[in-house]
């Protein structure tokens, strides 16, 4: 039934294929409570494309030519690119003061480090992750990596261009601003060359197991506030590619929020003096390969 606005109403059913349909491509879970926010989200596609009702949306969905855009489309619609640089410090200090030195002494005779941001969003948290491998000091003459994926092409073209604003820079210290930015306009920075040239980025849905990210396993994984949208079957998937990507004695760094309660037996808490951490075991553990 339309609105006095004139736009369509969200059936139950038409919530539901759409809910299942945009779960089954990237493990997102649009809870029931959530029907008028995806109502309100998708209205502009519909509109976009002169669709009358979401029943005809779900079939393009489904079986038009363009469907596979419009599906990345609907999914960047119904996310939240929510991140900033120097999120959650204190993991961050762990991860410098703790976590750093570990990798430098493990990876020593090779002086080649990789890094995974999964689910980087705008690429403020990869950036940083460059940032604190410079800051530490102890990775001169080394080969660094690290590499930002996430589903959204559009925040993934924002994380190339690697130019921000304010709210972006919310947690970044005067001087980290001073070092590893440029001015390129009335509150607007740029990451510096340096720091952009030892960080990369491409499209990956977390979902999809079986496209491979990256040629050749990680020393830690950033996937930081990614898991939190996903249903308990969809992490655990998630959970088992990244114990896959990550070299044995490799780091898991969650979001703050986050843990592996009841869904993963695979990885080792870690006691850091500043933080928690997880850990593939250097030998066995759950599974992986
Ligand atoms: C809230 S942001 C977190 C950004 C960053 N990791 C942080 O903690 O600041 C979540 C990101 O996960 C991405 N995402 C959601 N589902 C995904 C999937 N199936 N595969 C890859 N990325 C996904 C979203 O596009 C979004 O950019």
């Amino acid at each position: 039934m339309p609105f006095d606005t004139g736009r369509p109403e969200m059936t139950a059913e038409e919530f539901r294929l759409l809910r299942d349909f945009v779960y089954a491509y990237c493990g997102i879970l649009v809870r029931d409570d959530m029907k008028y926010v995806m109502e309100r989200r998708l209205w502009p596609r519909l509109e976009a494309l002169g669709l009358t009702d979401f029943s005809t949306y779900y079939r393009y969905l489904r079986f038009d030519a363009q469907r596979r855009s419009e599906l990345e489309t609907a999914v960047e619609a119904l996310t939240t690119h929510e991140t900033y640089f120097f999120r959650e410090p204190r993991q961050l200090k762990a991860f410098s003061e703790e976590v750093l030195p570990v990798l430098e002494r493990r990876n020593a005779r090779s002086r080649r480090l990789r890094i995974w941001s999964a689910g980087c969003s705008s690429g403020e948290e990869a950036y940083t992750v460059a940032m604190l491998l410079l800051e530490s000091g102890r990775f001169e003459g080394w080969e660094l990596e690290v590499h930002g994926t996430d589903i959204s092409r559009r925040v993934l073209n924002a994380a190339r261009l690697g130019e921000y604003g304010p709210s972006a820079l919310r947690s970044t210290s005067a001087d980290k601003l001073a070092r590893y930015f440029v001015h390129v306009g009335p509150n607007r920075v740029r990451v510096r060359d340096d720091v952009r040239a030892m960080v990369s980025f491409g499209h990956h849905n977390l979902r999809d197991v079986d496209s491979v990210p990256l040629a050749s396993r990680v020393d830690a994984v950033f996937c930081r506030n990614v898991l939190i949208y996903f249903d308990a079957p969809a992490r655990q998937r998630v959970l088992r590619l990244l114990y896959d990507k990550l070299v044995p004695g490799g780091y898991l760094m969650l979001g703050h929020s986050e843990n592996l309660i009841n869904l993963s037996a695979d990885f080792e808490l870690v006691h850091l003096r500043g933080d928690l951490v997880y850990r593939r075991p250097e030998m066995g553990g759950g599974g992986g390969t």
